[in-house]
């Protein structure tokens, strides 16, 4: 027997327990004639006491960090007790010991401030692995998926696998393509979701399908995207919106007690998808703090009249101008207000400038455009942005989208500035009426927002029926019928994440038909592509929707971080390389010839 209790069990109601351990090597400390080892296993560290005696072997073949050793001895009583660690009261007097396996010097500290970097670490991820910040994040992870399966199970859904060498699923990323040997010249993709096989689940009469399932995206990657991610996937019959978001609030809400304890009683709230554009510049707000954008040009008449009377160009010409009022930040210097234009100004954002109002707790105010606004234009200006004494009014101007989503940025930064978006605290949000198309620019055509096989809402599908998707003058795609077009589609948003999305499916096949014709597909590439779903909804297909969450997210955020890696074993890095197995790499000759390809690199 290797063991007969774990680095991390032994107390002291233990003492004289004549025991057996086995673990790596974390730390070596003579002490004179005799030795400390911690030594280390999934569950804990316990300190090892090597007398005089071993202590000459170990002189003999010294121990190196992560070698396996494998102990016996009896648990005794420390008198240097160790009050940060369970087992700190207690350590193993050392009678024997076997040397398991050697292990090469670490290429970084396997403790939870390693001197390794991100790098490095993902090299040797197996190392990273043992340490416990790491080893935390993926008992998280499984503590997430243990609670879904349980409220899924309990609800009735069934966990239904479905194939990853399929045909592609747009889900708007690229798609990872898999040569077929067996049908030389032809390709599986791996699925981007398993949206089609869940709508055929439904067809097929399991109306509560779930699946905790890798789905595979060919897209830029971002601290909270990877190539291979996971999703649960959820899909139900005879449902509408409302059904949905009540059973899958009910299953984050499940998570977070079972997973954090945290009560989350109240409702979610929720938000139409145009209100959060206009009050944060984003279709996922973070509504944990309130610092609401204020829309300017478009709301506020006495802005426009002051305006006119005005020549500060910046305002007069700009598409858009928006603004937020910082709390308590009405005293920062000069070094501190050019720290933020310059933060506007970095690529990322894109803005020409930043200008701003502090609104002094006196009740005097002072702009970065005092040239152009007298002491009455400022007030009305402060008053419309609801300032109080202390704020700070932040103040940006452009070409509307940009500008929108540069004021979102802002407002996030300045709230991490503050302090105001605390991990622990969570904030859940339903974002509802999503527009069912968006302009392609390049395409000069319109696109799912979600995904094809998301329905329109009732009262506008005459609209997308009776319309031509043509856009004549792309310049003024937003006069077009199509961009008012709303969707059955809902995304769940948590501390500013897009945690889920779904929607009501299109379940008629001449709907999706029309669907797919309004996307720009011809009859002939709509059949090619999606045949099999159109045959299936002649055969009953019954109304369904669904919701996938972003299960590598989800555990991120409860676990306090930003990066989705974190909660991976074994993530790739932002080029989609797994630099530990070297992956992707090239395939031999053979390979090459036997799926009868030929390599043409440019
Ligand atoms: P969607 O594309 O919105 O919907 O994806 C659902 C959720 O998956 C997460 N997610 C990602 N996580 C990590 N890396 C990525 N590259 C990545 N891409 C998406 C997000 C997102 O909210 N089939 C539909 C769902 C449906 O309609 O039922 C779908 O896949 O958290």
């Amino acid at each position: 027997m290797y063991r007969t209790h774990t680095c991390g069990e032994l107390r002291l109601k233990d003492v004289n327990k004549e025991v057996r351990l086995a673990g790596w090597v974390q730390t070596i400390r003579k002490f004179g004639s005799i030795t400390f080892i911690d030594l280390r296993d999934r569950y804990g560290i316990t300190q090892l006491l090597f007398n005089e005696k071993l202590t000459e072997e170990l002189d003999k073949n010294p121990l190196g960090r992560e070698f396996v050793v494998q102990v016996k001895g009896t648990v005794s009583e420390r008198s240097n007790k160790n009050p940060n660690i369970p087992t700190g009261d207690i350590e193993i007097n050392v009678s024997e010991y076997r040397v398991l396996n050697k292990s090469a010097v670490p290429p970084f500290t396997i403790q939870d401030d390693t001197d390794g970097g991100d790098d490095l670490r993902m090299k040797y991820r197996f190392l990273d692995l043992r340490r416990n910040p790491v080893k935390k994040n993926l008992e998280l992870r499984y503590a997430v998926n243990r609670a879904t399966r349980n409220y899924l199970y309990e609800n009735g859904f069934v966990d239904i696998e479905t194939p990853f060498l399929i045909k592609s699923t747009p889900e708007g990323a690229r798609d990872f393509v898999v040569p077929s040997r067996m049908n030389p010249g032809e390709f599986y993709a791996l699925p981007q979701s398993p949206q089609t096989f869940k709508q055929l689940l439904m067809v097929s009469g399991y109306d509560r399908y779930y699946q905790i399932v890798k789905c595979f995206r060919d897209e830029d990657l971002r601290a909270d995207r990877q190539p291979e991610f996971t999703q649960i996937d959820c899909e139900m019959s005879f449902v509408e919106q409302e059904d949905i978001l009540q059973m899958f609030e009910g299953l984050i809400k499940y998570i977070f007690k079972e997973v954090k304890n945290i009560d989350y009683t109240e409702p979610v709230e929720r938000m139409s998808w145009e209100d959060a554009m206009w009050n944060y510049g984003n279709d996922k707000p973070d509504i944990r703090f309130d610092m609401k954008v204020k829309n300017l040009k478009s709301e506020n008449k006495i802005f426009l009249e002051t305006l006119k009377q005005t020549e500060f160009a910046v305002f007069n010409e700009a598409e858009t101008i928006v603004a937020i009022s910082v709390p308590g930040c009405s005293d920062y210097s000069r070094k501190q207000t050019d720290e933020l234009v310059e933060w506007v100004k970095r690529p990322q954002i894109g803005m020409k400038g930043l200008a701003f109002i502090k609104v002094n707790n006196d009740g005097t105010l002072k702009s970065s455009f005092d040239k152009f606004f007298n002491e009455s234009q400022l007030k009305d200006f402060a008053s419309f942005c609801d300032s109080k004494p202390g704020d700070l009014i932040l103040i940006l101007a452009g070409k509307e989208e940009r500008t929108r989503k540069a004021i979102s940025d802002l407002r996030l930064y300045m709230a991490d500035r503050l302090g105001l978006r605390k991990a622990d605290e969570y904030k859940l949000l339903w974002v509802l009426d999503f527009p069912l198309f968006e302009y392609d620019e390049e395409s000069n055509r319109w696109v799912a927002r979600h995904h094809p096989f998301t329905s329109p809402k009732p009262e506008d599908i005459q609209v997308m029926i009776n319309n031509n998707p043509l856009i004549e003058n792309s310049e003024k795609y937003l006069e077009h019928p199509y961009s008012k077009i709303k969707a059955n589609a809902y995304d769940m948003v948590l501390n500013g994440n897009e945690i889920g999305g779904g929607s009501i499916r299109i379940f008629q096949r001449d709907l999706q038909e029309k669907m797919f014709a309004a996307l720009g597909m011809s009859k002939e590439e709509a059949q090619h592509k999606f045949g099999f779903l159109l045959g299936a909804f002649e055969y009953g297909a019954p109304p369904h929707g669904g919701i996938a969450f972003g299960f590598d997210r989800l555990c991120a955020i409860l676990g306090g971080s930003e990066s989705i890696r974190d909660f991976i074993a074994f993530p790739k890095n932002n080029s989609g390389r797994d630099v530990m197995i070297d992956a992707p790499s090239t395939i031999d000759e053979k390979q090459l010839d036997e799926l009868q390809i030929k390599l043409d690199l440019k």
